[in-house]
């Protein structure tokens, strides 16, 4: 099964014509490249995809997997990509509903491999040896131990969520320039996954509230705050939500399927980077980014049913945005980018399912709505302070909900004023510079537990509405 190559031909915008000469092209390549991992379609404009399925994960009622595959399989070369779309299929490569297995969240991170080393095998996330392994993350704004520093990432609302990124953008990778010599570029995939079949609060379960998991300790073995009420450290790899009682144990097998489109690298495409915001950010009165992920939202006691948390941040470049979108979990409404003088930059609503059918289950976000602005219309001055807002209902509570906002940002080279060969230059230290710091518990993207830990002497506090 891992084996299987899928290939997937656009029609979108394509004459009938064509269509079907792509459709024959298809066929027949499939025909051919069944066996070969490096099969793909390539079309008229350029563009390619690729369908890939992660190693196989293994459910039972009630159980989290929380896996870390190294060496993902992603596109080679230096390439622009277009988009990112994943979902949880079944061995048959059937859509699974939410309500059966909950995806809390999915991350693709890149990093550097010194060439010549094996590769982690494990599923685990401490697999790294420092100074064999150079994270490679998204350009900001939460520190880089924050574990937001992944290039793609979304949650439940996977399937109906736009990734893509419109011409003449793309998100750079595989540049030769930019890999440290004697290393080459590698992708993690992580996928943290709840099946809740047979659960006795399937709600609750997805929420990770520690009261239904089988854990006393966090999965390093440290005892909980007194008023950890869920979150991450509640369902980590292999915990077990509580089932019903009387239930017989039936297995799963699934797997994350993801596609990738892109193009290759040309001179024609301006690249896009990627920023992640976090409504837990406490820079604004710190002056570090410092992002917690998660956040906890109480019952409201009054007839305001809305809990609106804010967090500012100061960009780090000028830039023309490209593309926007939030991430929120259930209970989310919306969510909101502001520039300085109050301008709406991007806002994005949380859709509802409304039934029971794979991309449409009711009472799970099951897409955000997301920002394409006219080229060139949504400008980010170099240090303005921007506002992320975030809106969850709080006629009940919720535990362990996020506030994440992600723009793709295509940097305005004419008001740089400095030469390009410097901006190139400024790349490699960077990294090394993380390396350094924080070695690659960086990117283990949801590693938030450990970092928060260490971080914050009381932890798990909650940041300031
Ligand atoms: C929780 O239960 C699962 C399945 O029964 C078991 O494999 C796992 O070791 C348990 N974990 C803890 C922390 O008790
Ligand atoms: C969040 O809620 C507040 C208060 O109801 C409202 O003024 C604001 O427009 C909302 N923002 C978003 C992004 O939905």
């Amino acid at each position: 099964m891992e084996q299987k190559v899928f290939i997937k031909y656009f029609s979108g915008t394509m004459s009938r014509g064509t269509r079907g000469i792509v459709f024959l092209l298809a066929i027949a390549l499939l025909a051919i490249c069944a066996q070969n991992t490096q099969a793909r379609v390539t079309l008229e404009n350029g563009v390619k995809s690729k369908v890939y399925l992660s190693p196989k994960i293994a459910l039972h009622q009630g159980s989290v997997a929380n896996k870390y595959y190294y060496d993902m399989e992603f596109p080679k070369g230096h390439i622009a990509i277009k988009s990112f779309n994943a979902e949880v299929v079944d061995e048959e490569g059937n859509p699974v509903s939410l309500k059966e297995t909950y995806l809390h969240h999915w991350v693709a991170a890149r990093y550097y491999q010194r060439k010549g080393i094996k590769e982690p095998k494990h599923y685990g996330n401490l697999g790294f040896q420092q100074s064999d392994h150079i994270p490679a993350g998204n350009a900001g704004v939460c520190n880089s131990a924050s574990g937001l520093s992944q290039f793609f990432g979304l949650g439940s609302e996977t399937r109906k969520t736009s990734t893509h990124v419109p011409d003449p953008y793309g998100i750079e990778v595989g540049n030769p320039l930019e890999i440290p010599s004697g290393y080459e570029e590698k992708w993690l995939l992580n996928v943290h996954a709840i099946d809740t079949r047979g659960v006795v609060d399937a709600m609750g379960c997805t929420e990770c509230r520690c009261s239904l998991y089988n854990v006393t300790v966090d999965e390093y073995g440290q005892p909980f705050k007194p008023n950890y009420a869920g979150g991450l450290y509640c369902c980590y790899d292999e915990t077990q939500c509580k089932v019903k009682n009387g239930l017989e144990s039936v297995k799963r097998n699934v797997y994350m399927k993801y596609t990738v489109t892109w193009v290759d690298w040309s001179e024609s495409i301006i690249p896009v980077k990627i920023y992640i915001f976090d409504v837990t950010d406490s820079w604004q009165y710190t002056g570090i980014h410092d992002c917690l992920i998660e956040f906890d939202v109480e019952q409201s006691t009054t007839n305001e049913c809305m809990d609106t948390r804010r967090s500012k941040s100061s960009f780090p470049i000028a830039g023309d945005v490209v593309y926007g979108v939030a991430h929120l979990h259930s209970g989310g409404i919306g969510s909101a980018l502001y520039g300085e003088d109050g301008r709406v930059i991007c806002s994005s609503r949380a859709i509802y399912g409304e039934g029971n059918e794979a991309g449409d289950e009711s009472g799970y976000i099951v897409g955000m709505t997301t920002c394409y602005p006219k080229p060139g219309s949504i400008k980010i001055a170099n240090g303005e302070v921007l506002t992320l807002e975030s809106n969850y209902s709080s006629q009940k509570s919720h535990i362990g909900v996020m506030g994440l906002f992600y723009i793709l940002v295509a940097e305005s080279s004419t008001t740089l004023g400095s030469p390009v060969q410097i901006h190139q230059e400024s790349k490699v230290p960077i990294f090394f510079w993380g390396v350094a710091a924080f070695g690659l518990a960086i990117f283990a993207a949801i590693v938030v537990a450990y970092r928060r830990r260490r971080q914050n002497g009381d932890g798990y506090h909650s940041i300031a509405t």
